[in-house]
């Protein structure tokens, strides 16, 4: 297949900075995880050049907490689909995720949904089928709800991987009772930025993704209406992954609360 042209602008030129932290991932000696597919689709996709002051700018802590971050990601919605009769994975932002492709085999539906502009990326790359469905639609225009398939919420994970601090607060406060409204019992994994995210993000202004919610931590979650069911500071996972010049710098930082909340990946019940 020959190179594809993209023009994504804006928030949705973020989702190429995880894709290639997932490809990079493969070059580990030791990847956290297999995925050929974002070997296969970085090739097609002309590399960005305005994101390499930020790729570049921390090399080996964006990649890894991207690929960190992934990895968990999986980790949770394995268990989801485990563990439930007709488990399906709503992906919300997805980009160009490949969770599907790595594990999302036995799920019973998997929806991503994403602009129309990253949607009509994901056909020229990737195939819907009858399971894996693609949306074309603003997460904050709630008619994309109409899409999910008749299951019971209890069945559902919604995965806002790299989603909400690109909007303000009320914004994530209306999107989370609009789906509490319609798939209470459901549950939704996010990850959230807090203040110490604010040095690490700056640079996300510079290329049109300013980050907008910064919170302070998980109970800025919960008072919002949502049920944790688990937390995790995401520089705290797989140790053995970070590199060793890291490693210790952040199990000393990350026994601060400041350091610790930078990045929170949540597990929430709707
Ligand atoms: C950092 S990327 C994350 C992509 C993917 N979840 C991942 O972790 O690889 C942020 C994604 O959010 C999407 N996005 C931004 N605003 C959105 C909106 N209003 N509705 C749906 N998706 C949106 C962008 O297009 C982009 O794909």
């Amino acid at each position: 297949m020959s190179p594809i042209i993209t023009e994504v602008t804006g928030v949705s030129r973020t989702m190429l900075l995880t894709l290639k932290a997932r490809a990079d991932e493969q070059l580990h000696p030791h990847p956290i995880f297999q995925d050929p597919l974002a070997v296969e689709w970085s090739k097609l996709l002309p590399w960005d050049n305005g994101l390499e002051a930020i790729y570049s700018s921390k090399p080996k802590l964006i990649q890894t907490s991207f690929a960190v971050r992934a990895y968990h990601h999986d980790q949770i919605a394995s268990r989801h689909i485990a563990n439930h009769a007709n488990p399906v994975v709503v992906e919300l932002g997805a980009g160009l995720s490949t969770r599907f492709h790595r594990i999302g085999d036995n799920s019973y539906r998997w929806l991503e949904l994403d602009l129309p502009i990253v949607t009509e990326l994901r056909h020229k790359l990737d195939t819907q089928t009858q399971q894996h469905q693609f949306i074309s639609a603003s997460v904050m225009d709630f008619n994309w709800m109409n899409a999910l398939p008749d299951v019971a919420p209890e069945n559902i994970l919604f995965i806002a991987e790299g989603l909400l601090p690109y909007f303000e607060k009320d914004q994530v406060q209306l999107l989370i009772s609009q789906m509490q409204s319609r798939f209470s019992g459901a549950s939704l994994v996010m990850d959230i930025l807090g203040n110490y995210g604010k040095v690490v993000s700056k640079v996300f202004g510079k290329i049109g993704a300013s980050h907008k919610w910064y919170a302070k931590n998980e109970q800025e979650v919960t008072e919002m209406g949502l049920h944790l069911i688990d937390v995790w500071s995401l520089f705290q996972l797989y140790p053995k992954r970070w590199p060793w010049q890291l490693r210790l710098l952040l199990k000393l930082r990350t026994q601060l609360s400041y350091y610790r909340n930078g990045y929170l990946i949540l597990e929430t019940k709707l």
